[in-house]
C-alpha cells in the first residue's frame, strides 16, 4: 500500500487552510529532484545541476500543489463553482480538482493561445471553458471582477490558499537535496509560483537559496519595469504582460539576492531540447525558460557555477504542448514494409 496521501495529508496544520473538511487530492506533490549531470555539465561547469519534475503532477504541472490547497478551502467555504482565468495550466488542475469535489468548474483561456494538451484536460474534466479575445491578463481581470459579484470561488493564485499548497516544493526541494540549493531557477508568468517558493524556504528556516527568476523577452514587465499591453512567446504558459504577484515576486528577488533576466524564444527552445536530448525529461517550453535563464546567466557571468548546487523547476510537462514539441522537428520518414528497407535506411 502507497503511504503517499498526497500535500495536505503530509504536512497538515503547516498549510494555514482549513482543516476543516476532508482534503480534496489527487495525491499531488512528491515529485522527484533529479540528478542532470550532462545538461549541468553543459550549462553549470564545475557545480551541479537538479531538476524538480513537476510535470509529473497529476495534471501534469505544479499547479496541482495549489489546487488540492485553493479546492479544499473552497469546500470549506461552502461554494458550489470555481472559477480561474489560465494560460493553460490552472485550467485543467482546477478542473480536476473540481470534478473530484463535485464543484463546477469555468476557466477563461485566451482565445487560440493555450497549448493543445491543457485544453485537453480543461474539457476531459468537465469545466466549462470560455476563450476571451484577449489576453491572460484580461481573463484575470473578468474573473476577479466577476468574482466579486458572483457566488463563484475564484482560484487563481492571488487566492492565498493556492500559495499555501505551492510552498510545499521548496520544503520538498530542501529535504531531496538535504539543504536547500545555492541558486533555484524558475520561470515567471504571473508570479505566484516564485511567491510560494519564497514563501517556503523563509518557513522552512533550513536556508534559503538565491532565486533566478526567467521572464519570456516578449512579456518580461517585470526587466521592464512596465505592463507588458500585448505580451507574446511561444511559451504560452508565460505569456503574461501585469503579473499579479508582482510586488511580491520583485520583493522575493531582492530579499534572495536573486537575479531576473529575460530570454528569447530561440533561448527558451534551445533550452528545452537541450533537456529532452541530454537528460530524457520532456518539459514543456516555458519550464525550459528557468534552465535558459541559467544558461544566459552562466555565459554573461552573473552566476559563477563553480562548486555550487542548482536546481532547475521544471513546471509542466512536455506532452502538455505535443504542437511545440513536433513543429519544426524531422517528420518520420515512411518505408515499406521490409526488413530490407528497413536494412537500407540503416545504411546496412
Ligand atoms: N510554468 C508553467 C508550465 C505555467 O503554466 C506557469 C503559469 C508558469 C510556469 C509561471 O508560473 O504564473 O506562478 O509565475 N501558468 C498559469 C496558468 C498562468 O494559467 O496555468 P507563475
Amino acid at each position: 500500500m502507497r503511504k503517499w496521501g498526497g500535500l495536505i495529508a503530509r504536512y497538515g496544520a503547516r498549510l494555514a487552510i482549513s482543516q476543516s473538511v476532508e482534503p480534496v487530492t489527487l495525491y499531488e506533490g512528491d515529485t522527484p529532484l533529479i540528478p542532470a549531470p550532462r545538461l549541468g555539465d553543459a550549462v553549470v561547469p564545475g557545480g551541479q545541476l537538479f531538476l524538480k519534475y513537476e510535470g509529473l503532477n497529476p495534471t501534469g504541472s505544479f499547479k496541482d500543489r495549489g489546487m488540492t490547497t485553493a479546492i479544499t478551502q473552497a469546500v470549506a467555504d461552502g461554494a458550489r463553482s470555481v472559477v480561474c482565468a489560465s494560460t493553460g495550466n490552472t485550467a485543467a488542475s482546477a478542473a480536476a480538482y473540481a470534478a473530484r469535489a463535485g464543484l463546477k468548474c469555468i476557466v477563461l483561456i485566451p482565445d487560440g493561445k493555450i497549448a493543445l494538451g491543457k485544453l485537453a484536460g480543461a474539457v476531459a474534466y468537465g469545466a466549462r471553458v470560455i476563450a476571451v479575445k484577449g489576453s491572460f491578463d484580461d481573463g484575470l481581470r473578468m474573473v476577479r471582477e466577476a468574482s466579486e459579484r458572483a457566488p463563484v470561488a475564484l482560484v487563481n493564485s492571488v487566492n492565498p490558499a493556492r500559495l499555501q499548497g505551492q510552498k510545499t516544493a521548496a520544503w520538498e526541494v530542501t529535504e531531496q537535496l538535504g539543504q536547500a540549493p545555492d541558486w533555484l531557477c524558475l520561470p515567471i508568468g504571473n508570479a505566484g509560483n516564485i511567491t510560494a517558493y519564497w514563501l517556503g524556504f523563509c518557513e522552512d528556516e533550513k536556508g534559503l537559496p538565491r532565486l533566478l527568476g526567467a521572464q519570456a523577452a516578449g512579456a518580461a514587465p517585470l526587466i521592464q519595469g512596465k505592463q507588458i499591453k500585448n505580451p507574446e512567446t511561444r511559451a504560452t504558459a508565460i505569456r503574461i504582460g501585469n503579473p499579479a504577484r508582482w510586488q511580491e515576486a520583485v520583493s522575493a528577488l531582492e530579499r534572495s539576492n536573486g537575479h531576473v533576466l529575460s530570454v528569447t524564444d530561440d533561448e527558451i527552445f534551445a533550452a528545452y531540447h537541450m533537456t529532452a536530448r541530454l537528460e530524457g525529461i520532456f518539459c514543456e517550453p516555458s519550464s525550459a525558460a528557468g534552465v535558459a535563464g541559467l544558461i544566459k546567466s552562466v555565459a554573461s557571468g552573473k552566476v559563477n557555477p563553480e562548486g555550487k548546487r542548482f536546481v532547475c523547476v521544471l513546471t509542466g510537462h512536455g506532452l502538455k504542448d505535443p504542437d511545440s514539441a513536433v513543429d519544426g522537428a524531422e517528420r518520420p520518414i515512411s518505408i515499406a514494409p521490409t526488413t530490407a528497407a528497413f536494412l537500407e535506411v540503416l545504411g546496412v
